[in-house]
C-alpha cells in the first residue's frame, strides 16, 4: 500500500498524519517506509528528534521524479506512507502519481476547504494516467461539538471526493508527541488521539483491503 498525504496549504497536518499512520501500521504488523517528499524535511526533522530506536526508516525524496524512483524501494516494505510539501508544483505531482491513495488533511475552516480545490484538481488530473488512483479527505483539528466541526463533510460535499469517518480532534498530544520524536500511541497510549490514530489506521487498511479484492 502507498498512500500519499499532501495538501498544497501549509499547516493541515500533513506530518502529523503522515507519522502516526506510519506508526499505526508498524503497530499492525506492516513492514512501513515513510518518505519525507517535502523539502522543508519535517518527517526527517520528526526522526531526528527521536532518542528511541526507529519504528520504520524515514528517507528524504523530495524530486519530482519520485513516481519513477519509488517502485523499486516500495518493494521492500508492505507498506508507503509519503508526506508531501505544501506545494501544487512538480513535486506534489509526482507524490500523488506515486500513490495509490491521497488523503488530503483539512482543517473545519472555510478558508481549508476552498484551498482544498487545487489539491483534488492534481488527484483528477493523475487519475487520467492512473485510472486506480483514489482520493480521500480527512478532517484534522476538528473542535468536538462544533457545528463547523459537524458541518466540514457537507461543505466537501461538492468535491465528489469521500471522506474518511475517522476524523483528528484538535488535541495538544499531537504537538507534544512530535517535539521527542514520537507517535501519539507511544507518547500516550490510552489518550482520545491514540485511539483516533488507530481508527484512522483501521478505515485505511480496510479501505485497502477492499481495493485489492476488487
Ligand atoms: N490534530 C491536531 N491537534 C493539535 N495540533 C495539531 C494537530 N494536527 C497538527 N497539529 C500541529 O499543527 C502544526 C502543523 O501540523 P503539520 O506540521 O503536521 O502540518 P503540515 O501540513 O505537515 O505542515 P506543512 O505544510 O508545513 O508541511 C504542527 O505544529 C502540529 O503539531
Ligand atoms: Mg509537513
Amino acid at each position: 500500500m502507498i498512500v500519499g498525504v499532501l495538501n498544497q496549504k501549509g499547516g493541515v497536518g500533513k506530518t502529523t498524519i503522515a507519522v502516526n499512520l506510519a506508526a499505526g501500521l508498524v503497530a499492525r504488523g506492516a513492514r512501513v517506509l515513510l518518505v519525507d517528499a517535502d523539502p522543508q524535511g519535517s518527517a526527517l526533522a520528526w526522526s531526528s528528534a527521536r532518542e528511541r530506536d526507529p519504528l520504520f526508516p524515514v528517507v528524504g525524496m523530495a524530486k519530482p521524479t519520485l513516481h519513477r524512483d519509488l517502485p523499486s524501494l516500495a518493494a521492500a516494505y508492505d507498506a508507503v506512507v509519503i508526506d508531501g510539501a505544501p506545494r501544487a508544483n512538480e513535486l506534489a505531482r509526482a507524490a500523488i502519481l506515486a500513490s495509490e491513495t491521497v488523503l488530503i488533511p483539512v482543517q473545519p475552516s472555510p478558508y481549508d476547504i476552498w484551498a482544498a480545490r487545487e489539491t483534488v484538481e492534481l488527484i483528477r488530473e493523475a487519475q487520467i494516467y492512473k485510472e486506480t488512483l483514489t482520493g480521500a479527505f480527512v478532517i484534522n483539528r476538528k473542535i468536538a461539538n462544533t457545528a463547523i466541526g459537524r458541518d466540514v463533510a457537507g461543505a466537501l460535499e461538492p468535491f465528489e471526493m469521500p471522506v474518511l469517518d475517522a476524523a483528528l480532534c484538535q488535541r495538544v498530544v499531537y504537538a507534544e508527541s512530535a517535539a521527542q520524536g514520537l507517535s501519539v500511541a507511544e507518547a500516550a497510549p490510552a489518550s482520545e488521539a491514540a485511539r483516533e490514530i488507530a481508527a484512522l489506521v483501521e478505515e485505511i487498511a480496510s479501505r485497502h483491503a477492499r481495493r485489492d479484492a476488487a
